[in-house]
């Protein structure tokens, strides 16, 4: 495995008597695009906070580059590019003099303003005013903001928020390539497993607080490998015939479903058909069926407790 860049130690934040973050063990290694999911008002942007030192745990620690976040505020932020909910920059002025406001107070390159925009495919239209660039445009610049520096890990909360499916196809391409040709690390939190699906190497979720899963996306996507469905005439005869071959079934009577949760092969598929139709149920048809992030929440909180 590669180096840590961040990790988190029992990291926690309490508001009143109630955690909004618990015990968070959070490992985001080099080179990764970490997908940090959660359904709204689970934590992400608490945790997203603490981790750039906004806001001051409850408890635990934040370790970035191997360092402590309290001990090494300047040095560690210095490397890290961030955007956090709406970016702020003024509407009355250009692209380019927003982003040159925020290279001067980084004391970044002056090079450096080209890049960024060049990178975020802002160029061509960096001298119009922000305030008439689209949602999708806005979001760019902040993250042309976040480059600035050329930090070593990049932090978005939730970035897509409010982008069109277009909008939301760009960004993802963008995060890709700089993870590819620069090498960055980047932590993208949402509040959709589609739209980090294609992107992130590694995924934590985390629901009411607490991280109920961590690991390489791989085996997220295993484990939410589709469920097949099947529609008979008869779902409780099939499901008995089925039992009978050692096959294990849900039935949802209302829609005359079966449900198979494990993962199948096309011939273990093209078996079960066989064997229904022999046993003179009609087999209207079979499908396949994705679990939702929902799914997947209830599949983990169910594993906790049992
Ligand atoms: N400053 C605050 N004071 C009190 N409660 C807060 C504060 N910030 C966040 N919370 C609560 O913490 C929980 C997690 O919020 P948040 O981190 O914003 O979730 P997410 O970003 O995943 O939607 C929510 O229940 C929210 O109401
Ligand atoms: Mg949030």
């Amino acid at each position: 495995m590669s180096e840590l860049i961040v990790s988190t130690n029992q990291l926690s934040k309490k508001y009143k008597d109630v955690f909004s973050v618990k015990n968070l063990n959070m490992e985001v290694h080099h080179g990764e695009i970490y997908g940090f999911l959660g359904p709204n008002g689970a934590g992400k942007t608490t945790t997203i906070r603490m981790l750039l030192g906004l806001i001051r745990p409850s408890k635990g620690k934040v370790s970035i580059f191997n360092k402590d976040l309290q001990k090494n505020r300047f040095t560690i932020l210095k490397e890290v590019g961030s955007l956090v909910e709406s970016p702020s920059y003024y509407g009355k002025l250009t692209a380019a003099e927003n982003i040159e406001i925020v290279r001067s107070l980084l004391d970044a390159d002056k090079k450096s303003v080209d890049d960024v925009l060049k990178i975020v495919r802002l160029h061509q239209v960096k001298d119009r005013l922000v305030k008439d660039y689209s949602l999708g445009m806005k979001q760019r610049l902040g993250i042309a903001m976040a480059l600035l520096g050329n930090p070593q890990l990049l932090v978005l909360d939730e970035p897509t928020n409010g982008l069109d499916p277009a909008g939301i196809q760009e960004m993802r391409e963008l995060i890709k390539q700089l993870s590819r040709e620069r090498e960055m690390t980047v932590l993208i939190s949402s509040h959709l497993l589609s739209e980090i699906d294609q992107m992130a190497t590694e995924v934590g979720i985390i629901n009411k607080g607490e991280l109920i899963f961590q690991d390489k996306m791989d085996v997220l996507r295993e484990k939410s490998s589709d469920s097949i469905l099947i529609r008979v005439n008869e779902p409780l005869k099939a499901q008995t015939i089925l039992k009978k071959e050692g096959i294990i079934s849900h039935m949802e009577k209302a829609k005359q479903m079966l449900t198979l949760s494990t993962h199948m092969k096309d011939e273990e598929i093209a078996y079960i058909n066989d064997l229904l139709v022999r046993h003179h149920i009609s087999v209207y048809r079979i499908e396949e069926k994705k679990k939702s992030l929902e799914e997947i929440f209830l599949q983990f909180t169910r594993s906790e407790e049992s």
